[in-house]
């Protein structure tokens, strides 16, 4: 297999998600360009605009008019989050700090996904929830004047860091974070430029009570987490480079790229840049010879939605690949640590699942067969990469799930690959 070209990928994810709230939630007009349109920034948006915020229909360029913190109003329907984790977690924040009630609601899967994590700080910090017993959705916030709260983090996640700090926001308390595991840090990014006063250390984040943010233009750069899986694909090309336009390379997300490089590959990085309070830059990627690699807990935030990918291309690399400390993946869209073991074992790998993640062993064999995706975006686009590859044949149980996150992916794979 052999890949050429320039790919901008979309828009990040979690800036995406950020923009809309920070936007409605500031005074003044936001202008927002290069938004990922998927179906998950579309559920974070129809949920504020049930809230009442002003967000219109999404597109490259548009304009949010900000209703300050005080203007979430009581909403006259269900909040749905589709599937997105992101948007529930953090809009669990901004209701539970506003004087209404309001119940979220979501797919099968995210209804599945535990709330609790939000819950207890929110709960902390006064607010009341009501959560089914096995603590998924649907989960009714009550919410009102909370208290400041110092948190420990009882597990490495941005999405409950960034409740605690939005909720501190809106209540305008003090919220202070303390996590041991560094976790993304576009909440505190976009609290400062904002004009939010912010304390960022090595183990904790504080936001300082606030009485309003202002408006902001935010140009979202493109999402590391789905140009890893081009980074990945060049990785086990035969011959040719991809190149990947203005991809944001934030500290806090680019554990994936230093992976491929410890194993191997050559990953050049250009005209590396500050847009809008984040690192950007172009990165190309040429073919390497793959070594298996280790993947520990401290690794695990800055590449948590890549390891099914990971664990895909390990299967092309010389040598054994072991990821632990991930026992987060059991938690996401699906439970990646059972749903990616048993994938790459139906498509003739060899792969074994760890309470807290896996270890795959690489080989030159092809791999044929058909992958269940559970509707994970990730799996279906970690595989599909693997598919690429020289020899593989892999059919896909779902194959429009990545409209979660990446909706062109198909198209955009067979823009940069030929046999
Ligand atoms: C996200 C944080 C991560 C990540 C998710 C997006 C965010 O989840 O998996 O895709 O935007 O804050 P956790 O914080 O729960 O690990």
């Amino acid at each position: 297999m052999k890949v050429s070209g320039t790919l901008r990928v979309p828009g990040d994810k979690s800036i995406s998600h950020r923009a809309l709230i920070f936007g409605a939630l500031s005074e003044g007009e936001s202008r927002v360009t290069s938004i990922l349109q998927s179906a998950d920034v579309h559920s974070t948006a129809g949920v504020l605009r049930a809230l009442g915020a002003d967000i219109p229909g999404l597109s490259d360029d548009f304009v949010i008019r900000g209703r300050g913190l005080r203007g979430i109003a009581q909403p006259s329907r269900d909040l749905d989050c589709g599937n997105s984790g992101t948007t529930t977690r953090l809009m669990a924040g901004v209701v539970a700090a506003s004087p209404v009630r309001a119940t979220f609601v979501g797919d099968a899967s995210l209804s599945r996904r535990p709330m609790g994590r939000v819950a207890r700080p929110l709960e902390a910090m006064g607010a009341r929830f009501d959560l089914p017993p096995h603590g998924g959705l649907p989960m009714t916030i009550h919410g009102g004047t909370l208290h400041d709260i110092v948190w420990n983090s009882e597990v490495a996640s941005a999405q409950v860091k960034s409740a605690i700090l939005l909720a501190g926001l809106v209540s305008g308390v003090r919220a202070q974070v303390i996590e041991t595991n560094k976790t993304r840090d576009h909440t505190e990014r976009m609290l400062e430029a904002r004009g939010a006063s912010v304390h960022i250390a090595n183990d904790s984040v504080t936001i300082e009570a606030q009485s309003a943010i202002h408006a902001l233009d935010t140009a979202v750069p493109g999402d590391p987490s789905s140009a890893a899986f081009f980074a990945g694909l060049a990785a086990i090309a035969e011959e040719g480079e991809i190149r990947l336009e203005r991809v944001c390379v934030n500290a806090t997300r680019i554990g994936f790229i230093e992976q491929l490089r410890r194993m191997g590959v050559t990953i050049l990085e250009e005209e590396r840049r500050l847009e809008g309070g984040e690192w950007v830059a172009d990165l190309v990627i040429s073919p390497g010879a793959l070594r298996g690699g280790s993947v520990a807990e401290r690794d695990v935030p800055s590449m948590v939605d890549e390891l099914p990918l990971l664990a895909c291309l390990a299967t092309r690399a010389v040598g054994e690949t072991v990821i632990t400390g991930a026992s987060e993946l059991r938690v996401k869209e699906s439970d990646r640590i059972a749903a990616t073991v048993a994938n790459l074992r139906a498509i003739g790998a060899t792969a074994d699942e760890l309470p807290d993640g896996m270890r795959i062993q690489g080989s030159a064999g092809p791999l044929r067969g058909r992958i269940v995706t559970h509707g994970d975006h990730r799996l279906a686009m970690a595989f599909g990469i693997l598919g690429a590859a020289s020899g593989n044949s892999i059919e896909i149980d779902d194959v429009d799930c990545v409209t979660v996150s990446y909706p062109g992916f198909w198209r955009d794979l067979a823009q940069v690959c030929s046999a």
